[in-house]
């Protein structure tokens, strides 16, 4: 494959989320081959210090690329980890032949670039239970769980463990200094989250239940300032979105790139029937919240990722975060 053909496999790549937008990751590639190295210059060491959710991002932007290919017609054979020497080189990618793209190829394709992190409430609009049924088998194909949070003690308990989580956070100097150098006010800035792609209102007034990661705290105007609110307006529909709690049952680098990958897969196939999504991830940045989680949700395993899903409101705009063009993250692979 030329270089210029790889340029559009690694920008639908590029396109995958990350955690706050980081795009932790570098490629090289051959003719036959593309490899992605996770770049530890774009780390988050009070958020991630174990590297997890980057290795997370960077799975999602490996089945970018699969599904990438397969729409361009070419089989792919991904092999993780693949130098036991070098834990930043986290996956291979070789051509293997070419395919006939099926329709859900060219359809997950296209979805790479609609998919957006949404997170102003949804619809209170239930997702189709065959839907789940499918993101879970297609979870299971890479040995991910999926799980849907539906009893209400789970919820209950699952609810309280973010806001506990997302407390803690904005009690920690570090961790807000962290965020705060993602957060992007220039609507051309090609990495970080965007002012316009989170909700400017205090994520606890919102009608939810659930509590957004708040990226605002400390910028947001007072709320004396904000528009007046009418007391005989109805109260705002509250959202029902279906969060989603995945998983594996090890947790290292490999269990981290397949929990990606199966993100990755999850966040195409819903993109294509109309859902959109938005990480809650505060509660698995602590080992100990995250461990309460595993034990108040009598979980098997690992939780890898917490999503809200459902279906956006219509007609409302959504903000897309900015990428770094592809000549800064591909090089070709230097001989040797
Ligand atoms: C592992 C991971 C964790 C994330 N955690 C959160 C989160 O807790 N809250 C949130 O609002 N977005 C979260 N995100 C979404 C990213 O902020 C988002 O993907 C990024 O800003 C790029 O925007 P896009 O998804 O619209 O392309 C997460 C994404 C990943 C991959």
């Amino acid at each position: 494959m030329e270089q210029q053909e790889w340029t559009q496999v690694v920008g639908a790549a590029t396109k995958a989320p990350s955690i706050h937008n980081t795009q932790p990751w570098r490629f090289t590639a051959t003719a036959d081959q593309l490899d992605l190295y996770v770049d530890p210059g774009r780390a988050l060491p009070v958020l991630d210090p174990t590297g997890r959710q980057q290795v997370i991002s960077c799975g999602v932007a490996v089945e970018f690329a699969v599904v990438a290919l397969a729409a361009a017609g070419w089989l792919t054979e991904v092999e993780l980890l693949p130098d036991a020497g070098d834990g930043d080189h986290l996956a291979t990618l070789r051509l293997i032949g070419p395919i006939e793209a099926t329709a859900l190829d060219r359809e997950l394709a296209a979805a790479i670039d609609h998919r957006h992190t949404v997170r102003d409430p949804f619809q209170p609009r239930d997702l189709p239970a065959q839907l789940l049924d499918r993101l879970q088998a297609e979870a299971g194909a890479f040995g991910a769980w999926f799980k849907p949070v539906t009893r209400s003690e789970e919820e209950v308990a699952t609810v309280f463990l973010i806001d506990r989580a997302e407390e803690m956070e904005q009690g920690d100097p570090a961790y807000l200094a962290e965020l705060q150098s993602w957060l992007r006010t220039d609507p051309a800035a090609v990495d970080g989250v965007p002012v316009e792609a989170v909700p400017s209102g205090d994520p606890h007034q919102r009608p939810s239940n659930w509590t957004i990661r708040d990226f605002v705290v400390g910028t947001r105007p007072h709320a004396a300032s904000g528009p007046a609110h009418d007391p005989d307006a109805p109260p705002p529909e509250v959202e029902r979105p279906t969060v989603v709690l995945m998983g594996t049952d090890g947790d290292d680098r490999y269990d981290w790139l397949q929990a990606g990958r199966a993100l990755g897969r999850v966040l195409l196939l819903a993109t294509s029937a109309g859902i959109a999504a938005s990480s809650l991830t505060q509660a698995l940045d602590w080992p100990a919240t995250r461990a309460r989680l595993r034990t108040r949700l009598s979980l098997v395993g690992y939780p890898q990722m917490l999503l809200r899903m459902g279906y956006p409101q219509e007609g409302a705009p959504v903000a897309a975060s900015g990428r770094r063009p592809v000549d800064e993250v591909l090089a070709p692979a230097s001989d040797g």
